[in-house]
């Protein structure tokens, strides 16, 4: 039986953190060896919001295809891609868009979340509105079958399929309904101040950073709040501390250890950030010597984007010429 299709994006917003490590990452390399897997670059995603700042986009694209292939997702494995490499993709948004009503993108939440709550950047643009079909297009012109994302992009797989639905009643069976699925284990890996880790918070952990910038990071973690003093009990169920070392320590007997003291009183905070400090940087060390030498080979990340630009094309214009077939706007031979 022939493997599945695995398809997932990226908006080029910087390099990558721990959470995404546990929360996709992982994942990502997993699947590359049972499904054909594509990955690729959403830059024009991120030209939906940041239109108005975009000289970052060039080298946030090159930061994360370098933490991509640290980590382990393999270029003879994974068709890696840059997303405005691939120029059908906004031809085929363009035809979903006429098979789409206007209330279903207007009732996506994540539009109206973002329009109120980022006041920062003007999100009145056609191309914001437009931000979920687009993003349909990306899955659909690669007929992925399973796309793994964060929980809040859930309602775009469930537009797309929407989406699909309608336009293959119209105009044939020709688009495949793709599956969303969430990562699960350690899906959200707690930042340095214990709130989800995210770069918009200030409280994440990069990949790529130094030793020592992860252990400034780590010795002002906050930890369970009602432990002030040593001889205070804690509770390791809700000390990021502890979820991120139980993540990341290569001794489960050292992790119960850590757990019985901090709740008996036995040991401090302080002395058991330092045993994180080595555990993470321990477990990180591999990727940063990894990622350093990538980085060393000028180019390289942009050779392994043009590649797959190549590996992706066939795909792509055989889905397109079955659309604009069936759409009736392809020449008559
Ligand atoms: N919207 C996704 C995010 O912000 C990025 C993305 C764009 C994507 N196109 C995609 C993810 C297609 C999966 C499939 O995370």
């Amino acid at each position: 039986m022939s493997k599945k299709r695995v398809l997932t994006g990226y908006r080029p917003t910087g390099r990558l953190t721990l959470g995404h490590w546990f929360g996709n990452l992982l994942n990502m390399r997993a699947m590359q060896d049972d499904y054909e897997a594509f990955y690729f670059v959403a830059d024009w995603h991120a030209l939906t919001s940041d239109w108005q700042d975009t000289h970052a986009i060039r080298q946030y694209t090159e930061e994360m295809v370098l933490d991509w292939l640290a980590a382990g997702i393999d270029p003879a494995k994974a068709v890696i891609y840059r997303q405005s490499d691939v120029p059908e993709v906004a031809e085929l948004s363009m035809y979903l868009s006429m098979v789409t009503p206007m209330t279903w993108l207007e009732r996506v939440p994540s539009y109206k979340e973002q329009r109120e709550q980022i006041t920062e950047k003007d999100l009145g643009n056609v191309g914001f509105f437009l931000y979920p079909l687009l993003m349909s297009a990306d899955i659909l012109i690669c007929r992925a079958d399973v796309v793994p994302v964060g929980e809040d992009q859930l309602p775009h797989l469930e537009l797309t399929r929407e989406v699909v639905r309608r336009f293959n009643n119209q105009y044939g069976e020709l688009l495949i309904e793709p599956k969303g699925v969430i990562a699960k284990e350690g899906a959200r890996v707690p930042g340095t101040d214990g709130r989800k880790m995210s770069k918009s918070y200030g409280n994440a952990i990069y990949l790529s950073e130094t030793e020592d910038e992860t252990r400034a990071k780590v010795m002002s973690m906050i930890t369970d709040p009602a432990r002030k003093l040593k001889t205070d009990p804690g509770n390791p169920d809700i000390c990021p501390l502890h979820q991120i070392h139980k993540l990341v320590s290569p001794d489960p007997s050292a992790i119960a250890e850590w757990d019985r003291c901090c709740r008996a009183a036995d040991c401090g905070c302080v002395a058991h950030k330092k045993a994180l400090v080595e555990d993470l940087n321990g477990y990180l060390r591999e990727f940063r010597t990894r990622r350093a030498e990538l980085a060393a080979e000028p180019g390289y990340a942009w050779e392994v984007l043009a590649a797959g630009a190549e590996r992706v094309r066939p795909e792509v214009e055989s889905l397109m010429a079955d659309v604009r077939r069936a759409m009736h706007v392809d020449a008559e031979l």
